[in-house]
């Protein structure tokens, strides 16, 4: 456990470090990988941010945002994959502190840098970003619209933006609470036909959509099957930044993902 931080001893690094304990391994050993249980905060992990990148199109001296990046798993990812330097914002200082540290321990502090702040109203440059992501975001905002307004903002001409989250079919038999709302009045999802005209009231082309649900199962899948094997809790996963309730939050996300209330899709625009 760290020795130096002055903050509460449960407190989210803490509880990473713990988890790292747990499964045989240290700050100074940790992989992307090990990691990603708990630092890819989103469904289907590792498994949808591969496919993601290579949406985004930057490689080596390129600049890419990530909207509400949480603690950096899927910026640590894309930097490694594609050398390019990854900018997150996320409101939770939590978080952000979280992920920094996550950073070091990597060897990413030069590459990948986290900040508090608002997703739709960033402190950065217009133009200044090759390629923008924002995953599982816009159900906890209120005006949506100004996340896509951000990244059209953010992106130079040609840049790309690659949107992975969950969208509403239907509200009949909608099982709450679910990860980001804990029931409907509180629930800001969309429809898939409202993501894709709030990206082009921005400005963007709708270039693709993905749909990523069968991975998206599997992964609920095997995050069930590792509390089984694990006789409860893993020593890293998704609860160490939802909390105790994660649990029946996921088996209501997996309900509607099975039932047909909500998809997992990834969408690609680009900026004129
Ligand atoms: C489900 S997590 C996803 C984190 C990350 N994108 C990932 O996939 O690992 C949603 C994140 O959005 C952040 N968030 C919500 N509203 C935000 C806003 N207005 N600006 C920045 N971040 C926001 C939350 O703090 C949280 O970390």
């Amino acid at each position: 456990m760290s020795s130096n931080k002055t903050v509460d001893k449960y407190n989210l690094l803490d509880r990473i470090e713990e988890g790292l304990e747990a499964i045989g391994k240290t700050p100074a050993n940790v992989t992307i990988e090990d990691l990603a249980p708990v630092d890819e905060f989103h469904v289907g992990g590792l498994d949808v941010v591969k496919p993601l990148v290579r949406h985004l199109q930057v490689g080596t001296g390129g600049a890419v945002v990530d909207l509400g990046s949480g603690s950096g798993g899927p910026a640590r990812f894309i930097a490694r994959e594609t050398g390019a330097h990854v900018q997150g914002i996320d409101l939770s200082p939590e978080v952000v502190e979280t992920g920094n540290e996550l950073s070091k321990w990597m060897g990413f502090s030069d590459q990948v840098g986290l900040d508090v702040g608002d997703a739709c109203a960033t402190p950065y440059e217009t133009a200044k970003f090759d390629a923008a992501i924002s995953i599982h975001v816009h159900m906890f905002l209120e005006e949506p619209q100004k996340l896509y307004d951000e990244a059209f903002r953010l992106l130079r001409s040609g840049g790309r933006f690659v949107v992975f989250d969950p969208v509403v079919r239907t509200k009949e038999g909608f099982a709450y609470p679910v990860p980001w709302a804990a029931d409907a009045a509180t629930d800001n999802i969309c429809d898939e036909g409202t993501l894709k005209a709030m990206a082009v009231a921005a400005g963007f082309n709708f270039a693709q959509c993905i749909d990523c649900n069968d991975i998206a199962l599997q992964w609920f899948e095997e995050v069930f099957q590792r509390a089984i094997d694990a006789g409860g809790l893993p020593p890293l996963g998704p609860h160490l930044v939802a909390g105790p309730d994660f649990p029946l939050l996921a088996m209501n996300a997996y309900a509607n993902l099975q039932g047909g209330q909500i998809s997992m899709l990834q969408f690609v625009f680009t900026k004129p």
